[in-house]
Order: structure tokens, then C-alpha cells, then sequence
């Protein structure tokens, strides 16, 4: 069950966002990510069933399901850091085999993530330094990143001086630094508590829209993909023989630049909302 019921159907006739309709025809068409039959196994399991779809360039996909249905795994296949056992994943028209640094992944454990031995800056800067970029380049670009998720005032701060919200930003800012044409995202807000979580949602939003970059967002929360997203993808656990580990996938048409206020009150997402919860309840997560 891939494609939209009926009734998002002929709301999508009637409500075509531009951005969106432009999108969602050019990953039908010739997708700048796409998944053909990827499935998965690990351990003697198969962790992903053949899963098929097109993400075109700029577009934001969230991916939502139940514990353990194979969420991170997909990334870390949209990634090059697992292959599938079969289908392939192609981005711009080349098979991934291996990991690119145009491709970019923040991690929910953001404590992790960063070095506690180097500053906001250093953290920032090994992203450079694995590219090989000279150190007399590093600096503009650090307080250019540093800049535009708000650590400017920070940048020589070290971790464990930071909040989770700051720890996050100062992740986000290493990939931005990287420059990827794709990111990664998996539950990157999941720890967070729920108004430093909102603020974070709008400058991804920002920064997404103002670098163009393609994004993959793993989720736990329906609201969130939704308030996110281009579209959601619904997985689902152990589907069944035969079946697809996508079990859903639907068009968010809600306006851009979106606000916490006045899109969660828009219909379209209320809508979806109560979708989205009732597809999950009937016993998908
Ligand atoms: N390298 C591995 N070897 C064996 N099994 C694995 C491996 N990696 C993941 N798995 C198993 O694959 C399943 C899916 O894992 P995955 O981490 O993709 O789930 P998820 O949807 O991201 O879950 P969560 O929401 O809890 O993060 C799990 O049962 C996990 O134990
Ligand atoms: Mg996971």
C-alpha cells in the first residue's frame, strides 16, 4: 500500500503547493535519491523488505515507524554505510557502494557525536580537515556555519559547556560545514525538551531552504514529520512475506515558510494529523 488513498488524492488536485508539486514530479521522474527494491539483511534477518521510492533534490522526507522497523537502517543504506542484499540505492543516477562526503548524518546522541577534547570550533573544523581543506580556508567557513546556527558567540566553548540544544546546533553546523548535498537526520531532536525542540525544527527549516540540501529525517514524532516534511513515509515492522517495509507515504501540501502557530493550526495538517495517528494506531507502531 504505497500510494495515497483517494482522499489526499483529490486534495492534492485541489491544493498543489508549487514547490512540492515540482518536487514530487521530478522524483517520480528521474529522483535525485532512489531507493529500487533495497532490502536488507543483517544478522541472518532481513531488517528492510523491498522498499521502493524517488527523492527528488530539495525535497524533506521524514521517515516515521515503530521501533526497530528499520528506520536507521534505511539511512545508513541512503548512506553507503550498509549494503542492501538486494535492489540498489542510486543517488544521481550512481550506485552507492560507500560512504561520500556529500552525504552528511546527525545523530540523536549528540554527546557522542561531538569530541569533548576540542571546542565548538575544532569539532566544526574536522569536518574540514577530513576533506583536506587548508587551514587558511577553515576559519571563514567555521564562523560561516558557526554563524548561521547561532554559536558564533560559542565557538570556543567546549561540549560539556553547552546545552543539548547548543551540543545539537554545533552537530548540525560540522555537516553544514561538510557542504553535502544530502543529509542524513536520524530522531536529531528526540532528547531535546519540547521549546528548544521547536526552535531547532524552524532553523532546520531555514537552513535546509536556504542551502538547498535534500533531506532524510527519522522521527519518532507524527507532528513533527509533519510539520517538517515534503512528505512522510510510514515504515512498518515485519511486514509480512512479499510486502514492503514502506507501508505509507504521504504529501504534506502546507505552505512554506511554515510557523509552530499557524501551520498546526492549518486544516491540511490537522488533517494529516489525524491521519497519520489513525494509520499508526490501526496497529502499525
Ligand atoms: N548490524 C546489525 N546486525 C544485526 N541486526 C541489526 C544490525 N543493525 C540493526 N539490526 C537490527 O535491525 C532492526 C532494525 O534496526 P534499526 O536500528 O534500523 O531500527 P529503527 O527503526 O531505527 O529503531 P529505533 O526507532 O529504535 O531507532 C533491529 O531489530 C536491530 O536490532
Ligand atoms: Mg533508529
Amino acid at each position: 500500500m504505497i500510494a495515497a488513498p483517494a482522499p489526499l488524492a483529490a486534495r492534492a488536485a485541489l491544493q498543489p503547493g508549487a514547490f512540492h508539486a515540482q518536487a514530487h514530479a521530478a522524483a517520480q521522474a528521474a529522483p535525485f535519491l532512489r531507493f529500487d527494491g533495497v532490502a536488507i539483511r543483517l544478522g541472518g534477518r532481513e531488517i528492510l523488505s523491498p522498499t521502493s521510492f524517488g527523492v527528488a533534490r530539495g525535497e524533506f522526507v521524514c521517515i516515521v515507524g515503530p521501533s526497530g522497523c528499520g528506520k536507521t537502517t534505511l539511512l545508513r543504506a541512503a548512506s553507503g554505510l550498509v549494503t542492501a542484499s538486494a535492489g540498489e540505492v542510486r543517488r544521481n543516477g550512481v550506485k552507492m557502494t560507500e560512504p561520500s562526503r556529500e552525504v552528511a548524518f546527525v545523530f540523536q546522541d549528540y554527546g557522542r557525536a561531538l569530541l569533548p577534547w576540542r571546542t565548538v570550533e575544532g569539532n566544526v573544523s574536522l569536518a574540514l580537515e577530513a576533506a583536506g581543506v587548508p587551514a587558511s580556508e577553515r576559519a571563514p567557513r567555521i564562523a560561516d556555519v558557526l554563524g548561521k546556527v547561532g554559536l558564533a558567540r560559542h565557538a570556543h566553548k567546549f561540549p560539556v559547556q553547552l546545552s543539548g540544544g547548543m551540543q545539537q546546533r554545533a552537530q548540525i553546523a560540522r555537516c553544514l560545514a561538510q557542504k553535502p548535498e544530502l543529509m542524513m537526520m536520524d530522531e536529531p531532536f528526540g532528547a531535546l525538551d519540547a521549546l528548544t525542540r521547536q526552535s531547532l525544527q524552524d532553523e532546520l527549516a531555514r537552513l535546509v531552504r536556504e542551502d538547498g540540501l535534500t533531506v532524510l529525517f527519522v522521527t519518532h514524532d507524527l507532528e513533527e514529520a509533519i510539520y517538517l516534511g515534503d512528505r512522510v513515509i510510514a515504515l512498518q515492522a515485519n511486514p509480512g512475506p512479499g510486502r514492503p517495509s514502506l507501508a505509507r507515504m504521504i504529501d504534506v501540501k502546507i505552505p512554506r515558510p511554515r510557523d509552530q502557530l499557524s501551520t498546526k493550526e492549518h486544516p491540511e495538517y490537522l488533517h494529516l494529523r489525524r491521519e497519520l495517528f489513525a494509520f499508526i494506531e490501526q496497529g502499525h507502531d
